[in-house]
């Protein structure tokens, strides 16, 4: 059975709702007329074979290497779905998004963690997985770049960590719908897909994150053969198949990705340096230090749980940052800087300051 998602039922009831938000994890939404595209045929059921095409484009892989899901989210159930049976065990970064495991729980597979550490700037250390690892591991599952530190997973990494799967017969699962903020693709096409690093790795994304797409759910799973075949049938079983609009409109969305990887780059601009020089003010903080995305992890050692303190702050001020409660980081918090413009984040890190005083 599917437990209860804390993390987001907090996120639902404080993310956009406050004058402040340094919470949020995407670029501000991008409406219908601002992308300025042709109405898309919503009656054609080509569509669904166009969505696999344009997916496929945009991550510079084969379509047969894809299945299109709704939001990464989604996807993530559908891998899941292609992985793991009851009993089987996954093995999941901590700190991390707490749906990766709820999902697998639900699913009936057993999951363990392994640290992702401040001292070590939240790398993936593939030694660790490898002694973590077990006979009934079917996947080790990173996020890159990692929800809640913002550092990326670099590609030697996951093909250390794909080697050390395929000794057991087990893949990785690299959640990447943050990944195309280190290199935002204003031609439309991320290169940069952890899918092409070796044959056992999966990737999950989706158009939420970097684009302002969050209301179109244009998700994917990218896999091998087998695990497109598997997610497929998970999907069949599930849903059927998703809405033709949601065909239709992905993929014509899919088209307007250069121009909103532009909208992002200025959207976002400047604000990660504003964020590190606020940090590097406070006594006794630590900077998870991400080179790139929309936030980063701010640390305060010794401080216990922040939760009620970043809830009073809300209440108190308009002003929100993301528990690190959710995410196995109780001493810490995410900072976003996505939504608010440059002037609006500066007051938002003012109107913070009672929190994060010794
Ligand atoms: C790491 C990670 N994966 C997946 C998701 C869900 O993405 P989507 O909105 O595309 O379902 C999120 C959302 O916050 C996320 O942080």
């Amino acid at each position: 059975m599917f437990g209860r998602t804390r993390y987001i039922a907090w996120a639902t009831q404080f993310y956009g709702k406050v004058p402040y938000d340094l919470a949020t994890s995407g670029v501000p939404y991008a409406t219908w007329a601002e992308l300025g595209l042709p109405t898309p045929d919503v009656d054609d059921p080509a569509a669904f074979a166009a969505l696999r095409g344009a997916i496929a484009r945009y991550n510079d892989v084969s379509p047969a290497e894809v299945v299109p899901a709704l939001g990464t989210s989604q996807a993530i159930f559908l891998a899941y779905a292609a992985l793991l049976s009851p009993g089987a065990e996954l093995l999941v970064g901590a700190p991390g998004y707490e749906p990766l495991t709820r999902a697998a729980e639900g699913l009936g597979a057993t999951v363990r963690a392994f640290d992702r550490r401040a001292d070590e700037g939240y790398r993936v250390v593939p030694e660790r997985v490898a002694a973590a690892i077990g006979p009934r591991t079917r996947a080790i599952v990173v996020t890159s770049l990692h929800n809640p530190t913002g550092v990326r997973v670099d590609d030697d990494a996951v093909r250390e960590l794909a080697a050390i799967a395929a000794a057991r017969g087990a893949y990785v699962l690299v959640d990447e719908v943050y990944a195309p903020f280190d290199d935002l693709p204003e031609d439309g096409v991320f290169r940069g897909s952890a899918r092409k690093l070796a044959p056992n790795v999966v990737a999950v994304s989706s158009l939420t994150k970097c684009y302002g797409l969050g209301m179109y759910r244009v998700g994917w799973v990218l896999g091998p053969e087998e695990v497109v075949e598997r997610a497929e049938a998970a999907a069949v079983a599930t849903f059927g198949h998703a809405p033709l609009a949601h065909a239709s409109y992905g993929s014509a969305v899919l088209g307007a990705v250069g121009p909103l990887a532009a909208r992002a780059k200025a959207l976002l601009a400047g604000k990660r340096a504003l964020a590190e020089r606020w940090v590097a003010s406070l006594p006794n903080a630590r900077w998870s230090a991400p080179q790139g995305g929309l936030f980063g992890l701010v640390t305060l050692p010794g401080r216990g749980d922040l939760l009620a303190s970043i809830e009073a702050r809300a209440r108190e001020a308009g002003v929100l940052v993301g528990a690190g409660t959710f995410f196995g980081a109780p001493e810490s918090f995410r900072l976003s800087w996505a939504t608010c413009d440059a002037a609006r984040f500066s007051e938002g890190l003012r109107l913070l300051e009672p929190l994060v005083s010794p």
